[in-house]
């Protein structure tokens, strides 16, 4: 089956990175569930993309919660018959502050963020998958926090959870006929300066529409041999 026929669950849908995924996946002739937590933001996520109304549904849900989370993920498998991909791009950052003056508060928060909301959507969507014996979960890591940057400690914490929840199921999920994978990147560069106005800093950030298209592969048919990995997209080698 082409993506064309699948049925396409994006998280953060419309974060920086989520509303090209969702066009991109769209021109390939997915069926999507947009998530957010405000329908009016999904509606003009699926507006600006120019989504069919045949096309797609939102689904509205504060995924640290786990009861609007299913109540989310089955909403999309209700309209469209199941769901056959999460994209999880759920994002955000709380940092600044050296690790000893750190407030607990703000590590709550990130692993609220990062590692709660991935485990409320992949217990979610995953068993269906299963059934079906096809799926597949992809998501953005981050390098810096996987390195361990300074005055980050709660993001990089809260996406090293990630990672590690995400390639602990890649193991569990093996010979199921799904597939959970990252792509590893350091900055998303919304406004293309690392081509319109090249820098060192800038010099290995990566595009939306590169982590779209990586995704596009790690989805389909001809990627299912690929499992647990970490697809660095910041030229870092
Ligand atoms: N941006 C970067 O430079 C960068 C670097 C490394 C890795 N990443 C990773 O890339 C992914 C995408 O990041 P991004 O920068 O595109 O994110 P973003 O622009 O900050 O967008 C955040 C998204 O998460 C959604 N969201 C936040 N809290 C939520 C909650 N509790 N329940 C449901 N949805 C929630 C927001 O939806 P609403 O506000 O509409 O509800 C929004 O769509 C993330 O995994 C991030 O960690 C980003």
């Amino acid at each position: 089956m082409a993506i064309a026929d699948r049925v396409v669950l994006v998280t953060g849908a419309t974060g920086i990175l989520g509303r090209v995924v969702v066009g991109r996946f769209a021109a390939a002739g997915a069926r999507l569930g947009l998530v957010g937590t405000q329908l009016d933001r999904l509606a003009e996520v699926a507006r600006d993309q120019g989504l069919a109304a045949d096309r797609w549904v939102a689904a509205v849900g504060d995924l640290r919660d786990g009861a609007q989370t299913r109540a989310a993920v089955k909403s999309v498998a209700d309209r469209f018959g199941r769901v056959d991909v999460v994209l999880h791009l759920v994002g955000g950052w709380t940092g600044g502050t050296a690790l000893v003056d750190l407030d607990p508060a703000e590590l709550t928060g990130m692993l609220d963020q990062h590692l709660w909301t991935t485990l409320n959507v992949v217990q979610a969507a995953l068993p269906g998958m299963i059934a079906a014996g096809w799926g597949r979960v992809a998501a953005v890591g981050s390098r810096p926090a996987l390195e361990a940057a300074p005055r980050a400690a709660s993001y990089a914490i809260a996406k090293t959870a990630e990672d590690t929840l995400l390639r602990t199921l890649a193991r569990e999920a093996a010979g199921t006929g799904v597939t959970v994978n990252l792509v590893t990147v350091g900055t998303i560069d919304e406004q293309h300066q690392r081509d319109s106005a090249g820098t060192p800093k800038n010099a290995t950030w990566t595009t939306p529409e590169e982590i779209a298209a990586a995704f596009l592969f790690l989805c389909s048919d001809e990627a299912g041999a690929i499992n647990g990995a970490r697809l660095p997209l910041d030229r870092h080698g």
